[in-house]
């Protein structure tokens, strides 16, 4: 067996097993030498695990370092089908650009790019979207949807309510939606989603749905840090960055699969809407047509946001064609 897949499994079976796993145990499940599992052990201690071995006993995973390695990607991996196929960069200009170039050339449905750091990570409206190394979660998906180019920018929505509940899984209990796409704790962002697609007659070839999440890495410009902040900061325990990308895939896979059926949001919406930082507020959406002041009151089915102006007309804003901007204040 390769070393890297031993890795895996290794690493996998020490984190499903809380007390001692004799290396004989494991020599039997893997159908390898005992040499193989002692080496390992020691490439696993060198990257930060504190394994204990005791003779005649055998091996205890103590504690993970907060790395993000394909390993620990994959070991974190409670998914059918999506990250099955996971590519990881130490390094990268975006995941998103990569995922596009992946795609073109036949990555299946599912595959995930993750980095440790970016050089061009790229944010909504052509903005850039720094990356240090390090502390932070940078991937983005590749998906081969059956359904209508129209709905794409649905998917969006869906990785919202994935990254709110994995930033809720691990304590962040306080996480808000600022529509359509960016999470923020008490009124600074957190975490941002770029959807991207390639398509032609009304098919779509692929999506790249991508997400940066800050958590913990603040090596950030006085302007991005005026309006952000990060996990380590709001939330209190462990911030394991895989453990937390886990959380975001599982949910992902699950919205996704549903979305597959529902073929709209409606199923979502309430949960949305608890998480909408925008309800309830006021507005100013920016159309085609000028400007106007309004008030958020959820979104529709089709993830608009419907807002009512001041002379009570409901509009139905489409996040591709206007930006939403809180009249105080970043949110
Ligand atoms: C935004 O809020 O403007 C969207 C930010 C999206 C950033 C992520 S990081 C991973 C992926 N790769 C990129 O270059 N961008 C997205």
């Amino acid at each position: 067996m390769v070393i890297i897949v031993m890795k895996g499994k290794i690493l996998t079976l020490l984190k499903e097993n809380q007390s001692f796993l004799s290396g004989q145990q494991l020599c039997e499940q893997l159908g390898v030498s005992r040499t193989a599992v002692w080496k390992v052990m020691k490439q696993l201690k060198d990257e930060g695990y504190e394994i204990t071995s005791i003779p005649n006993k055998g091996y205890c995973l103590k504690s993970v370092p907060n790395i993000l390695s394909k390993n620990e990607i994959k070991s974190q991996l409670n998914t059918t089908w999506l990250g099955q196929n996971c590519i990881y960069y130490e390094e990268i200009d975006s995941t998103n650009l990569q995922g596009k170039i992946e795609a073109e050339k036949g990555a299946t449905h599912g595959t995930l790019l993750v980095a440790d750091s970016q050089t061009k990570g790229r944010g909504r409206k052509g903005r850039v979207w720094e990356s240090p190394p390090g502390g932070n979660l940078y991937f983005s998906l590749i998906l081969r949807p059956q359904f209508e180019v129209e709905k794409a920018s649905m998917l969006t929505i869906l990785m919202a309510i994935a990254v709110s509940r994995g930033i809720k899984f691990i304590g962040g209990n306080n996480v808000l939606i600022k529509w359509p796409n960016d999470l923020v704790i008490k009124e600074k962002k957190v975490a941002g989603i770029l959807t991207e697609m390639s398509a032609e007659m009304g098919a779509i070839h692929y999506v790249v749905v991508g997400a940066g999440i800050n958590v913990g890495a603040r090596e950030y410009s006085i302007e991005t840090n005026k309006y952000s902040t990060c996990l380590e900061e709001e939330v209190e325990g462990s911030l394991l960055r895989a453990n937390l990308l886990g959380a975001i895939l599982e949910q992902f896979e699950l919205l996704y699969e549903q979305f597959c059926i529902v073929k709209d949001l409606s199923f979502i919406k309430e949960e949305y809407e608890e998480c909408l930082v925008n309800k309830g507020k006021e507005v100013i959406v920016l159309d085609a047509k000028g400007e106007y002041e309004a008030i958020a009151q959820g979104i529709s089915d089709l993830g608009e946001l419907v807002v009512i102006d001041k002379e009570k007309n409901i509009h139905l804003v489409y996040a591709g064609e206007v930006s939403v901007r809180g009249i105080y204040g970043y949110v």
